[in-house]
């Protein structure tokens, strides 16, 4: 809709930022794609595109700007844009915040055309320094954090409950299966005996996080997908993802917990947390020959698995 009502049909680089997979590119089969979720970035390679995790700093003849869920987040790939191409499109729904990101953005610069069709917006405007609007990386604590990643200047209360109560005597070789900027990890850290530690995280942004956040020799970082990551290990510690995108989806924290299993040593322990409301109990079953649920709280509930069954 935007190319027939006014948008110019770029004729060199293009880059879309921050894609869902079922993003429709139409012609723009030689853009570049920007996407820091593993599985996503996979997805997009494997439709034959080229993918980084940020925009390499070059000239863009057009950038698109998905929205993600976070505001500034989005905020902070807009200006990026802005300052690399020569027309910024920014593209998403209303849950998403697009109408709040219009509104600013149209006391700044000159937009050049707006489309409205259902619940999502798309509007474009030219190059333009919109430095001032950027974010600087929060830090509290010892931590720091940047935006769009879980629990973005927060611990996570569900993580800070599994930190304090795992035992005394954690020791080997430990995997976080979705590591986030690493809360949990740093605590893991704290025990002597603890080996190694490879944190398995999708969203690289918020590996980079934890990269400033832990600073250990027995830490490994691992850009990947938790649900197909192949390890040996004597603890996995998680606190999966129930969420795809703004969709609740257990699926995704049943696969974490089955590919747990299979990287967990015959005689090793999976170390959970997950908000109270959700099914695991059925798929722990299925895969561990004990799980023992431990004191959790009203909103989380904690387990102890042991011994992964091989199927
Ligand atoms: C509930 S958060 C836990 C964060 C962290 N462990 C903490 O200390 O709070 C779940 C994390 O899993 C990540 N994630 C989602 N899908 C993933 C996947 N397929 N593979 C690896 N990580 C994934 C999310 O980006 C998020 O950081």
């Amino acid at each position: 809709m935007a190319f027939q009502n006014g948008l110019a049909e770029p004729s060199g680089p293009v880059a879309i930022i921050h894609p869902d997979i079922d993003f429709d590119v139409l012609t723009l089969s030689k853009a570049l794609i920007i996407q820091p979720f593993f599985p996503s970035k996979v997805n997009w390679e494997n439709k034959g595109f080229s993918c980084e995790v940020v925009l390499p700093s070059k000239r863009y003849d057009l950038s698109i700007v998905c929205c993600t869920r976070s505001r500034q987040q989005t905020t902070d790939l807009i200006v990026q844009a802005a300052a690399q191409a020569d027309l910024v499109v920014v593209d998403g729904q209303k849950v998403d915040g697009i109408d709040a990101h219009y509104k600013l953005l149209r006391k700044l610069v000159k937009v050049d055309g707006n489309i409205t069709k259902g619940h999502g917006r798309l509007f474009w405007f030219s190059s333009k320094d919109l430095s001032a609007l950027r974010s600087t990386p929060k830090k509290f604590d010892q931590f720091t954090t940047t935006p769009g990643v879980f629990s973005a200047g927060n611990i996570d209360p569900g993580s800070e409950l599994l930190a304090a109560s795992l035992p005394e005597g954690l020791k080997g070789d430990i995997a976080d299966l979705g590591a986030g900027w690493g809360y949990l990890s740093s605590k893991i850290l704290t025990h002597d005996l603890v080996s190694s530690l490879d944190l398995i995280e999708a969203d690289a942004t918020a590996l980079e996080c934890a990269k400033l956040n832990i600073n250990d020799p027995r830490a490994n970082f691992h850009w990947d997908d938790a649900t197909s990551w192949a390890g040996s290990y004597d603890s996995v510690i998680m606190n999966p993802p129930f969420h795809t995108g703004r969709l609740g989806n257990p699926d995704l924290g049943r696969a974490f917990i089955t590919n747990a299993a299979r990287n967990l040593r015959p005689k090793g322990d999976l170390w959970m947390v997950a908000n109270r409301h959700l099914p695991y109990e059925q798929v722990l079953n299925q895969c561990f020959e004990s799980v023992v649920e431990i004191p959790g709280d009203s909103r989380f509930k904690l387990f102890q698995s042991s011994r992964p069954k091989r199927k």
